[in-house]
Order: structure tokens, then C-alpha cells, then sequence
């Protein structure tokens, strides 16, 4: 792809500007900016057309306060769609990084980063760095942006404890922000990110989590309202809801999903976002459904192995009433493409029902997080290929399983075809580590098929 520009690397920045800047969730008309700042001074915002703000033509003025951890967002209208646009702040004599975004809108193509479960003690983020660099509309983040725990050992995570209170979120969320790939990728692409249970607590719900326990961390309602207002207060999200909906033209149409705060024993959506979730697939007119979906759809058992159970009910699998209702309600479109992150894995799905493909899901592997061969202690590319043909075997529409690698995804969208290719790492614990093009998928419109394309 194209090289971006010069602004997609975030520069030697004031320290009073430590955690970059982001934007995020672009509209036809605007886009959400984000900066962290401590100074008690006013804070200008200016958005240009071109990236040495000799065309500025939105700025105005604001302010942090500690009550939301010294963050701020700028909610910026009134830009022309599908347009780049670079945006800095200022605090006093302080600057902060260039930042660089684009609105949303209808071109002849889309393309999106795709990324999840980038934990830092496993690894550095050259991936990010990797997507900073592509020529993308925006990068859609799946979840697990952070880790509240503390697994893996390249480097340290701050707070040196599993995040519980309202301070350990805000102090995990503000550590990555210092990452340089991290920076560089909010500096260089509008985010639309979602959360999965690693923002919170693993396999999360509304209703808890299986390592949250409360005799000894409180309720875990106080501990999902600090999670939430950390990701809220260091994420570029608008408030509100995560369950959102973009729209880029008649092309396509991203719905992002929310599957851990309206999560209870019996549903993952919670009935406000299934309903909301069903009228737009079935009513929306973009040529694609491109939906933000946290845990894979599609159905799967496990091959027998040591230590793993046989189905995880932490998917879509535990949640057949909510997933029926979803793929039923599709019928014969053959338009929707499941975005999934979670797994840690590379995977290509014919999401079925009743034995007939009726959608797509492709889901990205993790950035760092560990997966199957570090798991068992193994080589990568050995043990693993025996158990992807044992996960093929028995879930015919899975078309194709990679357990081993980490790396990142990018998402090109045209009318005829939807392609998702995986980038992968060369070697995560190196901050400068090698990334490269591994495998490519294509959906062609109306077919709810997954072909392989030759790279
Ligand atoms: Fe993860």
C-alpha cells in the first residue's frame, strides 16, 4: 500500500502532550480528537487541510480537568466527507504531536486496519507501527486494547497488580498511550474501537467475572464503572454507548457490537442492541454489513486436547437464543462480514446455519497476546498444524486456521469483493521486528464464501 505521510509517526512531543493524540469515530462531517494534557492552561485545537496547518478551518478552545483523568475529547464539525484532515493541540507554549484523520465517506473503496488483544507484558506493538504506515480510512479495533492482568514477561505492566480500582485503569490505559507505536498509530488513523473483557476483567459480563473475586475486590459493579470510565476517559470514543453504527456511503456500513455490558447468563447483545443490531442488517442499504464483533459467531467445537475444554461458552456459542435471532434474521442478503478478534488466531469462516453459509467472519490473530504454540510450549508451526486440521475436520465451514502467529489485519472493501489479509510479526519481542503480507482472503459480494487469493 501507499505510504502514509510524514505525520503518521508521532513526533518528540512536549511532555506536556506525554500520550499523543488520537481521533476516532469519523462521521461524514466530522470525527472525534483526543489528548491527554496536565496544565491548568486552555487548550486550542486546530483542524487543517493540509499537514503544515497553512489551511486551518475548524479550531476552538477547551479544557481538562482531573475529573476525567486530565483527557480530552473535541467534538469536530462541520469537515467535508471522505476528506484528510491533520490536528494538533496547544497548551500555552506547549505542541502537541501532529495528528492525522479522515472523515468518513463514499469513495470506490474502503480500507481499515483491523486489530485485538494487544497485551503489553507479551510483547512490543510493531504491528500498530506496521498499520501506521498503510494508507487506511480508519482502524477497527475488536477489543482487548489493554490487559488488566499481568501475563507475559518482555516488559512491565504498570500498575504492577491486576487493575481493579478506578486509579489502575486510568494508570494501565495512560501506560500504553506512552507506547511509541501506539502513539504512531493514533497519530496516523481515526480509531473505531470497541471493548472486549480485557478492559474490564477476563471473560467478563454485566453480571461478573470469573476472576473478579468480590470478598476480596468489591462489588463488581464498581469495578465494571471504573473499567468503563478509564476506556471512556483515554479511548478516542464518543460517550455513550459502544454499540454504534458508521456509515461510508453506500458501500458500507460498520456496525460495532458491545459484547461484555449488557452480557448476562442468557444473552450477549441485551435486547436494546439485538433489536438495534437486526433492523440494520435487514434494513440498512449499504452493498456491505460489515459488523465490529468482539467473540467469533461462528459456531465451533474443539478438538480434544490437554487442559482445553471441548466448546467455548465465552463465544457467540454460549449464546445460541441471541446468535439464532441475528443470522435467521440475515436471510437470503449473503452481505454481512463478521469482524472478530479475541482468539488470538487466524481464521476464516462460512458462518452457517442450518448447514448453509450465510454470512462471513474473518478474524484477526493477536497483536502480542499468546496463543497456541506459546501456550504449549512448542515451536511454532509444529504441534499446531495437526490440531488446525483437527479444527477444520470438524467444523467444515471453518476454511482456515493459523493458531501460531501474531500480527495485525487490514479490511479492502469495493463492490464486488470484501479481502482480509493478515499481516504477521516476525518476532514480537522486537520493538522494530519485521511485518509482512501472510495470507489473503476474499468474500465476493452476495456469496457468504470465503476464498483463498494467492499472495
Ligand atoms: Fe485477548
Amino acid at each position: 500500500m501507499a505510504g502514509a505521510a510524514s505525520t503518521g509517526t508521532a513526533h518528540a512531543a512536549s511532555p506536556v502532550f506525554a500520550h499523543g493524540v488520537a481521533s476516532g469515530d469519523p462521521l461524514p462531517d466530522g470525527v472525534l480528537l483526543w489528548t491527554r494534557v496536565v496544565t491548568s492552561a486552555a487548550i486550542r485545537w486546530e483542524v487543517a487541510r493540509d499537514e503544515d496547518f497553512r489551511r486551518v478551518v475548524k479550531h476552538g478552545v477547551t479544557r481538562a480537568s482531573a475529573a476525567r483523568d486530565h483527557t480530552v475529547k473535541v467534538e469536530v464539525h462541520g469537515l467535508r466527507p471522505n476528506t484528510r484532515y491533520w490536528y494538533r493541540f496547544r497548551a500555552g507554549d506547549a505542541v502537541s504531536p501532529v495528528g492525522r484523520t479522515k472523515t468518513a465517506g463514499c469513495g470506490s473503496e474502503l480500507n481499515f486496519g483491523v486489530a485485538s488483544c494487544a497485551n503489553w507484558p507479551a510483547g512490543h506493538f510493531a504491528g500498530y507501527g506496521y498499520l501506521a504506515r498503510q494508507d487506511l480510512d480508519a482502524v477497527i479495533h475488536l477489543g482487548d486494547y489493554i490487559y488488566e492482568n499481568l501475563v507475559g514477561t518482555v516488559r512491565p505492566h504498570e500498575p504492577a497488580h491486576q487493575c481493579v480500582t478506578l486509579d489502575d485503569y486510568r494508570q494501565r490505559h495512560a501506560q500504553y498511550k506512552t507506547d511509541r507505536h501506539v502513539q504512531a498509530l493514533h497519530a496516523a488513523h481515526a480509531m473505531i474501537a470497541t471493548w472486549d473483557d480485557h478492559e474490564s476483567a477476563d471473560n467478563s459480563s454485566s453480571i461478573g467475572s470469573p476472576q473478579h473475586d468480590p470478598a476480596t475486590e468489591g462489588p463488581w459493579g464498581a469495578r465494571l464503572a471504573a473499567a468503563t470510565q478509564a476506556y471512556f476517559e483515554w479511548m478516542p470514543v464518543r460517550e455513550g454507548r459502544l454499540d454504534r453504527t458508521f456509515r461510508f456511503g453506500e458501500l458500507a456500513t460498520l456496525t460495532m457490537l458491545d459484547l461484555r455490558s449488557y452480557r448476562t447468563d442468557t444473552t450477549i447483545l441485551g435486547t436494546a442492541q439485538r433489536d438495534r443490531l437486526i433492523t440494520t442488517l435487514t434494513t440498512d442499504g449499504a452493498r456491505w454489513q460489515l459488523v465490529g464483533n468482539s467473540v467469533m459467531i461462528s459456531p465451533l467445537k474443539v478438538p480434544p486436547l490437554p487442559g482445553l475444554p471441548q466448546s467455548n461458552p465465552d463465544q457467540w456459542d454460549g449464546f445460541p437464543v441471541d446468535r439464532d435471532l441475528v443470522l435467521r434474521s440475515l436471510g437470503d442478503r449473503k452481505n454481512t462480514v463478521f469482524l472478530t478478534g479475541d482468539i488470538h488466531s487466524s481464521w476464516a469462516n462460512e458462518v452457517p446455519l442450518g448447514g448453509q453459509p450465510v454470512a462471513t467472519e474473518y478474524v484477526v490473530t493477536s497483536l502480542t497476546s499468546d496463543n497456541f504454540d506459546e501456550l504449549l510450549k512448542v515451536p511454532p508451526r509444529t504441534a499446531s498444524l495437526q490440531v488446525e486440521a483437527q479444527f477444520q475436520a470438524l467444523n467444515p465451514h471453518v476454511r482456515f486456521v493459523e493458531l501460531d502467529s501474531h500480527g495485525v489485519s487490514t479490511l479492502r472493501v469495493t463492490a464486488d469483493e470484501v479481502r482480509f489479509d493478515w499481516h504477521y510479526v516476525a518476532d514480537k519481542r522486537d520493538p522494530d521486528s519485521a511485518v509482512a503480507r501472510a495470507h489473503s482472503f476474499r468474500t465476493r459480494h452476495n456469496t457468504a464464501l470465503t476464498e483463498r487469493v494467492p499472495l
